[in-house]
Order: C-alpha cells, then sequence, then structure tokens
C-alpha cells in the first residue's frame, strides 16, 4: 500500500472524501523529519495530516510543510514550517555514508540531486585537486572526500549560515585533511586560490542559474594538462547543446578550447524545464 492510501486510512472519518483524494503521494524524508507539500485547500486539516504521519512512522521525530520554492542567490527555502511533533528544524540526515547537518528551514536539500551527490564522488581519481565553487553545506564536497583518495578539495561558500554547516559537517565527518572550506565570493576567492598557485584536476560549479559570470573566474584554475569542469544550468526540452556552446565561446575568448564530454539529467525542474550538469574538459590553447 503506498503512502497516500496508508494516510487515507489514517485520515478515513476526519477529513471529507474531497480532502482525503487530495492527500499528497509521497514526501522527502531528512534524518528524523518528513517534509510534505501539501494541497492548500487542506491547509485547515495540517495538524491532524502530521499527527497521522507520526501515527505512520514511529521512528519520525517532526513534521514541517514545504509551502515554497528554493530562491534567491544563497538557493534557500521560501517557506519550511513545522506543523506536528517536535519543533526542532535542525536535523542529521545521512546519505551515502555521509552525515549531512543542517536547519531544513534555512538550508535546501534537494531529494532530485541524490544521484548527482553520489555520482560525482565516483569520477575523482587518487591525488585530484578539486574547487567546489558553490559549496553549500558540502553536498559534494563530503561525498567526494569520504569516498575517493583526493588530495584536496577547496570548498568556498558565500552564505554564512551555509558556510557554518559546512564546517561543522568537515569536522563531523572527520574530513579535516581532505576539506579546506572558503567563506566568501568564488569570484574574489577563485583569483586567490589562483594567485597563490592552486590549479584544479576538478571544477564543480553546481548553481543555477547556470553560473556563467564565474566561467572566467573557473577557467583561471585550470591545469596545463587540462581541467573538468561540472557545469549546472536549466535547459528548455533537450537543449543542453545551447548550454554547452555558451561555456565555450567564453571560453575560446580567454584562449582555452572546450570538449563536452558528457552531459547528465539531474531533475525536472518545471513544465518543460530540466535542471542538467555537463562535463567539459577545458585545455590552454
Ligand atoms: C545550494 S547550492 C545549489 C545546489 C543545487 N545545484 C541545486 O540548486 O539544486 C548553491 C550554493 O552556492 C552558494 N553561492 C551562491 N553564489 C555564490 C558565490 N558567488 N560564491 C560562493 N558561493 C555562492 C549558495 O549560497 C548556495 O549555498
Amino acid at each position: 500500500m503506498g503512502f497516500k492510501d496508508k494516510l487515507k486510512e489514517q485520515l478515513k472519518g476526519k477529513l471529507s472524501s474531497e480532502e482525503l483524494s487530495l492527500l499528497p503521494r509521497g514526501f522527502q524524508t531528512l534524518g528524523k523529519i518528513i517534509i510534505l507539500k501539501l494541497n492548500p485547500r487542506l491547509k485547515e486539516r495540517e495538524k491532524e495530516i502530521g499527527s497521522a504521519c507520526l501515527k505512520l512512522f514511529p521512528s519520525i521525530k517532526s513534521i514541517f510543510i514545504n509551502r515554497g520554492k528554493i530562491v534567491g542567490t544563497f538557493r534557500e527555502p521560501e517557506k519550511i514550517e513545522w506543523i506536528a511533533g517536535e519543533n526542532t528544524p535542525i536535523v542529521r540526515h545521512k546519505e551515502h555514508d555521509v552525515i549531512y547537518q543542517f536547519d531544513i528551514t534555512k538550508i535546501m536539500f534537494s531529494k532530485g540531486n541524490l544521484n548527482e551527490r553520489k555520482f560525482l564522488a565516483t569520477l575523482v581519481m587518487n591525488g585530484e585537486v578539486i574547487v567546489d565553487m558553490f559549496a553549500g553545506i558540502g553536498y559534494f564536497s563530503l561525498p567526494i572526500a569520504k569516498h575517493s583518495n583526493v588530495e584536496r578539495i577547496y570548498s568556498i561558500e558565500l552564505n554564512p549560515v551555509s558556510y557554518k554547516y559546512l564546517e561543522e559537517n568537515i569536522k563531523l565527518n572527520h574530513l579535516e585533511k581532505k576539506i579546506l572550506p572558503i567563506n566568501g565570493d568564488c569570484k574574489v576567492e577563485v583569483a586567490k586560490l589562483s594567485k597563490s598557485g592552486v590549479r584544479a584536476d576538478r571544477i564543480i560549479m553546481g548553481v543555477f542559474p547556470a553560473p556563467k559570470e564565474y566561467i572566467k573566474d573557473a577557467l583561471s584554475l585550470v591545469k596545463d594538462k587540462g581541467t573538468m569542469v561540472h557545469y549546472e544550468g536549466v535547459i528548455e526540452k533537450d537543449n543542453f547543446i545551447s548550454l554547452f556552446e555558451e561555456f565555450k565561446e567564453i571560453a575560446l575568448n580567454e584562449g582555452y578550447k572546450c570538449e563536452l564530454n558528457s552531459h547528465r539529467f539531474v531533475k525536472s525542474y518545471g513544465p518543460n524545464l530540466y535542471h542538467i550538469v555537463l562535463d567539459i574538459f577545458i585545455l590552454k590553447i
């Protein structure tokens, strides 16, 4: 029996048949927290729905409702509110042998990015130097450091709240020897790294809209033998080539050639919109 049917059974007699039909089919679990997206017509019924979820899942401690999107430069959740159980938004979520601790009302953690969080670590070769330009709480840096023999990851994050959790998560996962967190704008911080002689085997540009204005900065870290860049973006239909062409043109103007090694679908982002990643190999001409 699916989640919706189980929830319906719990709420039979308490909600009208129309309300029962509007119950959600799924949810997101982060640690011992469940996050639901509810039809606005169930607004008056939230408490009952929250209590029913707690009964259905005895190991879950809290239920929150997601009422918004992920917005702004910091990619923050617009509105996530507590409805039942313990009102503690700080979660410890374990995924792929990595612990992520963060405040679910202030920090995004996308279910749809799960495969990419796992996959990037499998590409990393022994001894690589990596720059994670939009590191957040360590979405990519932590699993890479945990599951590969990376030499060093420079993880740059602008938002002080995310940065605090990035630092904490590095400690929680005992990855201090591999990850160097940096609090700042990657425009400034990448220039500093480049000036100090850092060159990267791999650069992660994991933010969108596609971080076009940061391509030139990333180029300053390219190694003589070349560098792999993971460049995220949102495209319409399957139009990933135009995203690549945009990158290629900027790189070419700066004296670098690019090869598109592969591309991956990450998640659906709206009607006809897709979050994708391009793996671009860059070499100085
Ligand atoms: C959360 S991740 C995006 C994850 C994922 N790509 C998604 O949205 O599905 C992006 C991170 O980049 C950070 N960020 C945005 N602009 C930045 C900048 N100029 N320098 C460093 N970090 C930045 C944000 O604060 C955020 O934590």
